[in-house]
């Protein structure tokens, strides 16, 4: 069966990051892109077909949300994960690396704790350094092949004054999508010390059965009360260039404050593209996605045979979401520095560096698969070369 998702589409020269950007990133061009968490398809037709629409147009002046806006982001968090959510509790942001620093801003003050769990998604890192917070961290556990959350040194640390978490669910690079019961200790520990949660689920549509995400905020009003939600329709439809992702801060004294910290900088809404595009997405790229879903389990499953049968000295951390492959490369005794010169000058491959995701990530790479099978099965052929001896 062919698949718009088989096509390779040519993506040089269009100023994208993961393939024009290499030589500045990794000193080379000279490599297959499978890093930046970034698709290489096109997203759903009907939303082409609203930017178009928008460009034959041709005025671009400024443009805001409107009701349907807030319906279209409403009517999928229902639909597709059961969170009702209050047209009032959302607001909008670019991106969520922005959300989350107005949050750090809005809710700690300079010197406090906040806790991540590494090997996390690196900005994390950065918004909480950047702004003069203090770093906690709250390593995952690595078992069997899976990551878990380790809950009494959680407990510990948010004894000791934590003032907020970011919690990434489902988790970039772990690939876990939570269970009920571990959000719900989450929940129950911030509740308990009073600790503000910033729930990163921009990849929560990106699950495959029959693992579910839970938006940690709907499991209780009292989880609702203090956390911050993040989602967009970025990861899910291959739309990041187009910057347009929701926040929801159901809380009405929390969402006050960070409506303000988000107003002194100065920030706008959002531009005429995202909110076309954010909302057509959500509109009507379901059955797109459900499309998409399957493909990106193949290609899952792909690289974890592949693996299992070419390259035994490393082990894919199988994910249970995201279209990200986190790699245990550890047994191959090779030094990170070993690992990025291999991969990126014997086998012509650029990955992720595990390090990147804090010291937990040591000995690790991160493989993009959001792209043609074509692709990964040339990624695995490049990966093999690289870690032969
Ligand atoms: C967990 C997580 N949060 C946020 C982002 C990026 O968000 P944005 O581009 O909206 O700032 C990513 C991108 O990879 C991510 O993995």
């Amino acid at each position: 069966m062919t698949n718009s998702f088989d096509q390779v589409l040519n993506r040089k020269n269009t100023q994208s990051v993961k393939w024009d950007f290499n030589k500045a990133v990794y000193g080379t061009d000279d490599v297959l892109p499978m890093w930046v968490a970034d698709m290489d398809f096109k997203p759903p037709q009907k939303v082409l077909d609203v930017l178009s629409e928008r460009i034959q147009h041709g005025i671009f002046g400024y443009t805001s949300p409107t009701t349907d806006t807030y319906k279209s982001v409403c009517r999928w968090l229902h639909k597709r994960h059961g969170f009702s959510v209050d047209a009032s509790s959302l607001i909008y942001s670019p991106g969520i690396v922005f959300a989350i620093s107005m949050a750090v801003q809005a809710f700690t003050n300079e010197g406090e704790q906040i806790v991540i769990q590494p090997p996390v998604y690196t900005p994390f890192f950065n918004m909480i350094q950047q702004n003069n917070r203090k770093l906690v961290e709250n390593p995952l556990i690595l078992e069997n092949g899976q990551y878990k959350m380790d809950f009494a040194d959680l407990e510990e640390k948010f004894a000791q004054g934590a003032k907020m978490m970011i919690l990434c669910s489902p988790h970039n690079p772990a690939g876990r999508v939570w269970t009920k019961q571990e959000l719900q200790k989450v929940a129950d520990l911030c509740v308990q010390y009073n600790v503000i949660l910033l729930s990163d689920e921009i990849h929560s549509d990106l699950v495959y059965k029959p693992n579910k995400h839970i938006p940690i905020a709907s499991l209780s009003e009292e989880t609702a009360n203090l956390t911050i939600t993040c989602v967009a329709p970025s990861k899910t439809f291959n739309l990041a260039g187009l910057q347009a992702s929701a926040i929801v801060i159901p809380n009405k004294s929390l969402r006050l404050k960070y409506q303000e910290t988000q107003r002194k900088q100065g920030a706008g809404g959002l531009n005429t593209f995202g909110i076309i595009a954010l909302q057509a997405a959500y509109n009507y790229g379901e059955e797109w996605l459900e499309e998409l879903l399957p493909y990106l389990k193949e290609n899952i499953n792909t690289v974890h045979e592949f693996i299992q049968k070419e390259i035994p000295d490393i082990e894919l951390i199988y994910p249970e979401g995201t279209y990200l492959a986190w790699i245990d490369c550890r047994r191959t005794g090779f030094s990170d520095e070993e690992l990025k010169e291999r991969l990126l000058h014997k086998g012509h491959l650029a990955l992720e560096p595990g390090p990147k995701y804090g010291t937990q990530g040591e000995g690790f790479v991160r493989m993009n698969l959001g792209c043609s099978k074509e692709t990964v099965l040339e990624g695995l052929k490049r990966l093999k070369i690289a870690l032969s001896k």
